[in-house]
């Protein structure tokens, strides 16, 4: 009976479970790390060493070193390897020169909420390879099912600056020992040690609770993202200039970007992890998109243009996708890796428990075939009113003609559309617009002032009226002449 529960049990959380993400810690205020120094070397025989004499700091030591002197820290420690330890030094060391005084750089500077402060990666063994995973920035810091990692020949420091809220997550290494529980945890908190890795209130909440739903997690970073955009600096004046036409915002990130955002709506079929595997093994890993970064995660369904969203389905699965290069225009190969995505769901979306997929872009350059507007719904919804709105005069028209109706104002009303049409065409034959309709109206909304509500959709359907659609009444030829 037990063991048959047992079974359920694991059957259970073999087939409900996502993937957990470590993340790992940067940082170190090791010995032996020259960035700590602030003469970037590791002390000498000659050196006079000195620790910042109001701070407290733990220090990992690897090996022997011989120093001059050392100024204590005020509070502090030194954790030696094995074999590891200080001396005078009597002999002088030729490479060291006269020696000099050397600093020990400040730890306190370093923050939790710091996306630029951790490594992500899919397994430890990816971590220790370097085989890191791009996500955006709420998602670079530790979210509630992960499992954070110090490593365990370091010494660190963490800095939580007072956020009010607790940090869920699911275990967290310190000195190659995994706490999966409060209890444990705050034990080591309470401990010398402890108090100098993490000194300051800390809430920390450890529940060893793994993602249990299939279709992915929220990371649950969304009320601070404001506080990991200030401490990763990822603020307005400091985001990298973005010189595409129409920059994005991803969910989750701090500064806008130049690339491609694929929004999926997903049913119970879906599978996070295999998806994910999927885009990995099918396009990242082709050489082609060696420099093209690729995110993915669950995140809150947005609030786009004119649609409404249900309350039923509140996420929705975000694919974020950028050049290495951060910053440059939408390159070719972000485009064309989202259109492989796109063209991937068309054929086999229902069968991934995929039901629609959204492609916004941000380039503005596009020509030719490359321009294909997937901008889903909300320009199907435009296209519908633009044909409701040119047919009513279209049909009036053939009524007219057949002498049906016999309405002048109804002919002023046409024939002032038409004029609006060929002046459109012009327009259109001049400069060529991409007309990804939202962007465009993401744009408008973000710059308050340029379009506006009604202008905007009039502007967007004028847009539209020169590509998309052709009037049975008035063929193409009439943009040539
Ligand atoms: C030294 O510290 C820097 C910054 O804290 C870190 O990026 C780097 O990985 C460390 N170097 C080594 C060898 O651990």
């Amino acid at each position: 009976m037990e063991t048959a529960a047992l079974f359920l049990l694991v059957l259970f959380f073999s087939i409900g479970i996502t993937e957990a993400v470590y993340k790992q810690w940067i940082p170190d205020t090791n010995f032996e790390n020259v960035s700590n120094w602030d003469e970037r070397r590791v002390p000498c025989s000659q050196d006079k060493v000195i620790f910042p004499g109001n701070k407290k700091v733990s220090v990992y030591v690897q090996t022997t070193h011989s120093l001059a002197d050392m100024n204590m820290p005020w509070d502090g420690e030194f954790i030696l390897a094995p074999g590891a330890g200080f001396s005078a030094s009597a002999e002088v060391d030729p490479e060291c020169d006269k020696g000099s005084e050397i600093h020990f750089h400040d730890p306190g500077q370093d923050l939790w909420f710091d996306p630029r402060l951790w490594h992500a990666a899919l397994s430890t063994g990816d971590l220790n390879n370097g085989k890191f995973i791009f996500s955006v920035d709420a998602e670079r810091v530790p979210c509630q099912f992960d499992d954070v990692i110090f490593s365990p020949d370091t010494s660190f420091q963490v800095n939580f600056k007072a956020t009010g809220s607790t940090i869920r997550l699911k275990s967290i290494s310190v000195l190659g020992k995994r706490f999966t529980g409060d209890e444990e945890f705050s034990q080591h908190l309470q401990s010398n040690t402890g108090r100098l890795q993490f000194p300051g209130p800390a809430a920390i909440h450890i529940t060893d609770v793994a993602c249990g739903d299939k279709t992915g997690c929220e990371c649950g970073n969304t009320g601070v993202l404001q506080v990991i955009c200030s401490a990763g600096q990822l603020v307005e004046k400091t985001c990298p200039k973005t010189p595409c036409k129409t920059p994005l915002s991803p969910v989750g990130h701090c500064c806008k970007i130049c690339g491609a955002i694929i929004t999926l709506d997903y049913t119970s079929d879906f599978i996070f992890d295999d998806y994910r595997n999927r885009l990995v093994d099918t396009f990242l890993s082709l050489p082609q998109y060696s420099l093209v970064k690729l995110a993915i995660s669950k995140v809150q369904k947005q609030q786009r243009g004119l649609a409404k969203i249900p309350h039923d389905s509140s996420t929705e699965i975000q694919i974020v996708i950028i050049d290495e290069k951060n910053g440059s225009p939408t390159g070719s190969d972000v485009e064309s890796l989202a259109n492989d995505i796109m063209d991937d769901l068309k054929t086999h979306g229902t069968s991934l428990g995929i039901s629609k997929g959204t492609l916004v872009t941000s380039s503005g350059s596009l020509t030719g075939d490359q321009v294909r507007n997937r901008a889903g719904t909300i320009a199907g919804i435009v296209i519908g009113v633009l044909l409701i709105c040119v047919s009513v005069p279209g049909i009036l028209y053939f009524l007219h003609r057949a002498g049906i109706v016999r309405l002048s104002y109804f002919t002023q009303l046409f024939m002032r559309n038409h004029h609006e049409l060929e002046e459109e065409c012009e327009t259109e034959q001049k400069g060529f617009e991409n007309p990804i309709f939202e962007a465009d109206v993401e744009s408008a909304q973000d710059t308050p002032g340029l379009y506006s509500g009604e202008e905007a959709l009039k502007e967007t359907i004028q847009k539209q009226s020169g590509m998309q659609f052709s009037n049975p009444l008035y063929d193409g030829s009439q943009c040539d002449s």
